[in-house]
């Protein structure tokens, strides 16, 4: 089969923060960049960040990088890597100085500089009182950063491909990424895009979850196509369930509410977070604050008239302060529960926010996998930044406001590296007669239509299952049983019936793509956390409650040909500061 093919420099997959502010400092150093995303790029999920972006800039109290990042490295429960940490907190205030300049409209102090609020996590002094570190364009930071990386990749003449979705990667004998095939949402037209260098920014896979905060289009697809490529996911057991979403419907309620100042109560009235987290209280990192609430929910303390979700009060703040400062959050809760958040509290259960795990990176944002018998070896041509990466910055827990940081920091970093890869490999490689195979034989399986379940209805099925069989808490016979669900619920994937009839049959084709891609991430997480028996940052056991530090200071790899799990080490030494040791860790 003939297809069209275009070449560039670099590859970008994804137009989030990530892939974004990657293209951003490419197209700027005069390389040759294309930007596939499956929409259009203002509407990719960087958009629903709310609360800020964390960076010491000390504007409201004293701080500093190396207090950004201990809370970092406690915050990951000590499964970080502490050099792409170091890397990470030491880059940020240079990071959100250049936001400032690309036209980012951040929240001003009286004095004009960036206005910056309480997260949760925060220390100064190395775990000592709250900290005030992160940035925010009132509720709405994402949206605010999108929008200003789009306009000035305009500006610097990136190439868009708007809505068209990347089917598979394409390699070499040798095993060099060459490009990708991608397809025209619109008309279905195949485009093989040859390019020197490929940047996976495809983001998370939050649809795993019936429950979640994440945008319909978060479906793993970045991490789905390195699983298919033969890259291992790293870390897939830790999942982040944010503590308040809108109960029963998932929307995030941003970690900034607490932030100004709110608090969570049971169905006594009682502050419940002081029993959990003494000291941080409400402001406790979010795989704690989690557990509370569904303890609280578990013991019968829950709110509401089926006892399962507690109320986050903001009323005693002032409708002024509530108004101003989280314009958005009032927006979304006038919108969705028809109430004020100034007058009335707000129902919130744990939702499914981020995946923590996804492609090994180093810090140059170059992909890694491990040899048979031999250390770890980049992936010739191939990258990867931001949530789809497992760099791994957030180890077993993120901290709010760490992820607009990472797709920033780590966006650029691998931008920087690959400027440095294309002034050493000038020319194409030539791509392989056979290169586009993989990716045609993955459509033809999608040209026959079969005649059993709908695609609709198996996603559904995945998501439930995740909700219950690998939710906040956790134990060997309930993952167990997912994981024998969704190995069963991927078999009946090949008798799939893709349209029912209300929907655009190419709509309905990439809506069986992407459920084949979450199927991929699905197994993966399901299995490393069947596999983990310990409790660290978000993957909580029942039947293994401590922290394992002597078996288990370690990072999985899922391996998508053989379902296995195998480990690699943490790298716990940081780039110029010592390392910070596994403590107990409490708030
Ligand atoms: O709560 C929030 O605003 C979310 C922020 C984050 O996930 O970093």
């Amino acid at each position: 089969m003939e297809i069209a093919r275009r070449r560039f420099d670099t590859l970008i997959i994804g137009a989030g923060g990530g892939g974004l502010r990657a293209a951003l400092h490419l197209s700027s150093a005069d390389a040759h960049v294309a930007v596939v995303s499956k929409v259009f790029p203002t509407r990719s999920h960087t958009v629903a960040a709310q609360g800020g972006v964390n960076a010491a800039l000390a504007n409201v109290r004293p701080d500093n990088w190396h207090w950004h990042m201990f809370d970092t490295v406690k915050g990951s429960d000590y499964l970080g890597d502490q050099d792409a940490i170091e890397y990470m907190c030491r880059a940020a205030p240079q990071a959100v100085y250049e936001l400032e300049h690309f036209g980012v409209p951040f929240s001003r102090l009286d004095d004009g500089r960036i206005y910056q609020r309480q997260f949760g996590g925060q220390s100064m002094n190395f775990g000592g009182e709250q900290a005030a570190r992160t940035c925010a364009a009132a509720d709405r930071t994402g949206h605010a950063i999108l929008q200003s990386l789009y306009q000035q990749n305009i500006r610097a003449r990136t190439h868009f491909f708007d809505e068209y979705f990347a089917i598979d990667l394409i390699k070499d004998h040798e095993g060099y990424l060459l490009g990708a095939v991608v397809m025209n949402i619109a008309n279905s037209e195949l485009l093989l895009i040859e390019a020197k260098t490929t940047l996976l920014a495809t983001g998370g896979a939050g649809q795993l979850f019936r429950t979640n905060t994440n945008a319909l289009i978060n479906t793993g697809d970045g991490m789905a196509m390195a699983l298919r490529a033969g890259i291992p996911l790293q870390d897939m057991e830790f999942f982040q369930f944010h503590p308040t979403g809108i109960a029963g419907k998932g929307m995030l309620i941003s970690e900034a509410v607490r932030g100004e100042g709110g608090y969570l109560v049971n169905a006594d009235g009682e502050r419940f977070m002081e029993h959990y987290a003494p000291n941080a209280k409400d402001l406790a990192s979010r795989d704690v604050v989690s557990r509370a609430i569904a303890t609280e929910v578990r013991e019968g303390r829950g709110c509401g008239e089926h006892r399962d979700h507690v109320l986050l009060k903001v009323d005693h703040l002032g409708a002024e302060t509530v108004h101003q400062r989280l314009p958005g959050i009032c927006d979304m809760v006038r919108t969705f529960l028809g109430t004020d958040p100034a007058e009335s509290p707000i129902p919130v259960a744990p939702t499914a926010h981020y995946t923590m795990g996804g492609i090994p990176t180093n810090r140059f944002g170059q992909v890694i996998v491990p040899l048979q018998h031999g250390p770890e070896e980049p992936v010739p041509g191939l990258y990867a930044a931001g949530e789809c990466a497992c760099v791994s910055v957030h180890g077993a827990n993120r901290l709010g406001g760490n992820s607009l940081l990472d797709i920033l920091v780590f966006g650029r970093a691998a931008a920087n590296h690959i400027v440095d890869y294309l002034h050493e490999n000038r020319y194409h490689k030539p791509c392989p007669t056979d290169g586009a195979d993989p990716a045609l034989a993955r459509l033809a399986r999608w040209e026959q239509q079969g005649d059993g379940e709908t695609v609709d209805h198996l996603r559904t099925e995945l998501a439930q299952i995740m909700e219950e069989n690998c939710g906040v808490f956790r134990t060997e016979e309930v993952m167990q049983d997912g994981l024998d669900k969704v190995t069963a619920l991927s078999g009946r994937m090949g008798d799939v019936r893709l349209t029912d009839h209300s929907k655009i049959f190419n709509t309905a084709r990439i809506e069986a793509l992407e459920l084949e891609n979450l199927m991929d991430v699905a197994l993966a997480t399901v299995a490393s956390a069947l596999q983990r028996k310990e409790s660290r940052g978000a993957h909580s056991r029942i039947d293994y409650p401590e922290r394992d530090d002597v078996q288990w200071l370690r990072h999985s790899l899922y391996h998508r040909d053989t379902r296995t799990v195998d480990y690699k080490p943490v790298r716990t030494r940081p780039i110029t500061v010592d390392s910070f040791p596994p403590k107990e860790r409490v708030y």
